[in-house]
């Protein structure tokens, strides 16, 4: 297939975009380090619209002074083979100062009460960076639809929340996480593991399939099948493991049944990794 445009400024995109023909166009946003669950996400959004626009943008705004944004993989190369192998329309690739002209924002979005639990907590600010830069890049590339990986569960919700409160013109469409066959989530940070965390990294998804399964007895049980797979593995050091409502975040009680959310978060050697499944809490 034909190579994506390419731009890394605004009035590139918007020259580009004025070559696409119809206004149908789907948005797939990333931050580079391109691997098959982006790569489905493209497929997801080529197959929805008439044409597709990549974004690669490692957004600082949602990077903590003490994360890893300095050795966050950067294979641009590797990257647009992919938008190319996909079909991809519009490659936007700005950098930091394209994005935030004047430096740091004065003016953010906020991602209110559910973007200070779970991942909010370990990560003061990060979501209010996340929203900040979704809404600035759906304005930028105009799209009707935008694809996200229910990988990012709590970043996929408050986008979606955010569309709702603030009444963005756009769909939001939701991808089913990519795995590999032993079951580890595709992420980026993967790159990051070595060949023994790796297979400590195996515990996260275990913990959810043990979970799953325990489905039909309910919130303590799903919990406790969950919890012992982590106990067992050490090495991985736990920042939480819930099983919470999928649109409140909040730990769902005993009684519970219908849809929840199984969502874990763990650190293994350097790399912080998360990884969440939906579980239909009760009998059948
Ligand atoms: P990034 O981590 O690059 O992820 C880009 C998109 O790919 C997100 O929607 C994410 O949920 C999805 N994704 C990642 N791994 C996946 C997997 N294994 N299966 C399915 N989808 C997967 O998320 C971000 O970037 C940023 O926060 C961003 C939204 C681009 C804002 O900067």
């Amino acid at each position: 297939s034909a190579t994506p445009a390419v731009a890394s400024t605004r009035d590139e995109l918007r020259a580009a975009r004025a070559d696409l023909e119809g206004t149908d166009i789907a948005v797939v946003m990333t931050m580079g380090a391109l691997h098959e669950g982006h790569a489905r996400l493209i497929r997801e959004a080529r197959e929805a619209a008439q044409h597709v626009i990549l974004t690669i943008f490692l957004n600082p705004l949602q990077f903590g002074p003490k994360e890893d944004l300095s050795r966050y993989p950067r294979t641009f190369d590797d990257d647009m083979r992919i938008a190319t192998e996909e079909g991809v329309d519009i490659v936007f690739a700005p950098t930091p100062d394209v994005v935030y002209p004047d430096g740091d924002p004065g003016v953010r979005v906020s991602a209110g009460p559910l973007g200070d639990v779970l991942e909010g907590k370990s990560r003061p600010g990060h979501f209010d960076g996340v929203l900040t830069v979704v809404g600035k890049l759906l304005h930028l590339t105009g799209a009707s639809r935008a694809f996200f990986g229910q990988k990012d569960a709590q970043q996929l919700l408050l986008i979606r929340r955010m569309v709702r409160d603030l009444d963005f013109p756009v769909d939001i469409v939701s991808v089913p996480t990519v795995r590999e066959d032993d079951g580890l989530a595709l992420s980026s940070r993967n790159t990051y593991l070595t060949e023994s965390d790796r297979e400590v990294a195996l515990c996260l998804s275990r913990a959810l399939a043990k979970g799953a399964d325990a489905a039909a007895y309910g919130p303590s049980a799903i919990r406790r099948a969950a919890r012992e797979v982590l106990v067992d593995e050490p090495l991985a050091l736990v920042d939480y493991l819930v099983l919470v409502h999928p649109s409140t975040l909040q730990d769902v009680p005993e009684w519970y049944r219908g849809e929840a959310l199984l969502a874990v978060a763990a650190r293994v050697g350097t790399t912080r990794l998360i990884d969440n499944t939906p579980i239909l809490v009760g009998p059948g």
